[in-house]
């Protein structure tokens, strides 16, 4: 029996110095280890051993059995640390990174942004947090005038960097009408798209913020059919060459005249349907020549230059193109929505 123990701890101290992989590891360890390896097969034959012999027998046996143990653990932890070490595997295929894609409405402002840099236009920026100054006044807004009605919007206390204490949430990107005026003088030409804000109850049709996209172009002699026949070219180049422009007057107090644009439907070409409430046109955006006030308030002289200013609903553009139907979806964050485009 003693030489039968000696014997086993050999051949498992053999093995194990011969092991240098997982996989034989644990074969030897069901071997000669487990509940019903040659250790415990040898212990269960002590039973029927006399008395005297078994306990001398089995405190041998135990006392092999737990160096046999020991020293299997410390080949296993050294085993398992190089195999730590070499994880990298070249051959692997590598992890799939999930992609995120442009939000629809970039995709739409980058379309009309490359438009516009093509026939030369500045893109710009404005603040979002803005004076009324620039909101409304430097607009033709006087402070008690009923216009400020049609765009009700978030005040803020704080004063700004100017010093103004008539902080509010931009309602239109029209406020960088003036700012551009005063940075760049005349000529000139810019677009400024961007994110407005208004005091609304949301629905399927209105946002508390939401995003428009500004434009303007001032020059000796700018008129209206210049303005005219660029924002003819923004509907083909968004609805395709068959697309056509209707102008009707409206009244927008920092333009005279004012109109508002609308274009053929692009999906019923004008015959009429859902879309477009069975009119055949959609309305997508305000322009109009921009007021004498509105240029003096930029510091150009309106009896040199002229010009004229529009502003696209761009989330409006955005629904129409991708039949959306619901314009809180685009700041619902829902994947669902979004890995659609
Ligand atoms: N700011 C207007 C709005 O939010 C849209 C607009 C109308 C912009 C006429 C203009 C313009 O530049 O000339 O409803």
């Amino acid at each position: 029996m003693k030489i039968k123990l000696e014997k086993l701890k050999q051949e498992f101290l053999d093995n194990l110095e011969k092991t240098t992989d997982a996989n034989t590891l644990r074969e030897l360890e069901l071997r000669y280890l487990s509940r019903k390896g040659e250790l415990s097969q040898i212990l269960g034959g002590l039973k029927d051993l006399s008395l005297d012999v078994r306990k001398e027998i089995g405190e041998m046996a135990n006392a092999i059995k737990k160096e046999l143990q020991s020293r299997f653990d410390v080949a296993r932890s050294t085993i398992e640390n190089d195999a730590s070490e070499d994880i990298f595997d070249p051959t692997l295929p590598g992890l799939d990174l999930e992609k995120g894609s442009l939000h629809p409405i970039t995709l739409v402002q980058r379309e009309i942004e490359d438009f516009f840099s093509s026939l030369g236009f500045m893109i710009l920026d404005g603040p979002e947090l803005e004076s009324e100054f620039y909101n409304f006044e430097a607009l033709n807004v006087p402070p008690h005038h009923p216009a400020r009605d049609m765009q009700d919007t978030f005040y803020v206390k704080n004063q700004n960097e100017d010093k103004a204490s008539d902080l509010t949430m931009r309602t239109q990107t029209s406020n960088t009408q003036v700012r551009a005026m005063r940075k760049y003088g005349a000529p000139l030409r810019a677009i400024m798209p961007g994110r407005v804000f208004r005091c609304e109850a949301t629905d399927a049709r209105h946002e508390h913020t939401f995003y428009q996209l500004e434009g303007m172009m001032i020059g000796k002699n700018i008129n209206f059919a210049h303005m005219k026949s660029i924002l003819e070219m923004v509907g083909k180049k968004l609805y395709g060459p068959e697309t056509k422009l209707r102008m009707r007057p409206k009244f927008y107090p920092f333009v005279e005249p004012g109109s508002n644009g609308e274009y053929t439907c692009f999906l019923c070409h004008g015959q009429g349907c859902r879309v477009c409430k069975y009119s055949g046109w959609l309305e997508i955006l305000g322009c109009g020549l921009i007021h004498p006030n509105v240029m003096r308030a930029g510091g150009i002289d309106p009896e040199v230059y002229s010009g004229f200013a529009f502003g696209f609903g761009l989330n409006r553009l955005v629904m129409l193109k991708y039949n959306i139907d619901d314009i809180r979806l685009f700041n619902s964050g829902d994947l669902r929505f979004l890995k659609q485009f």
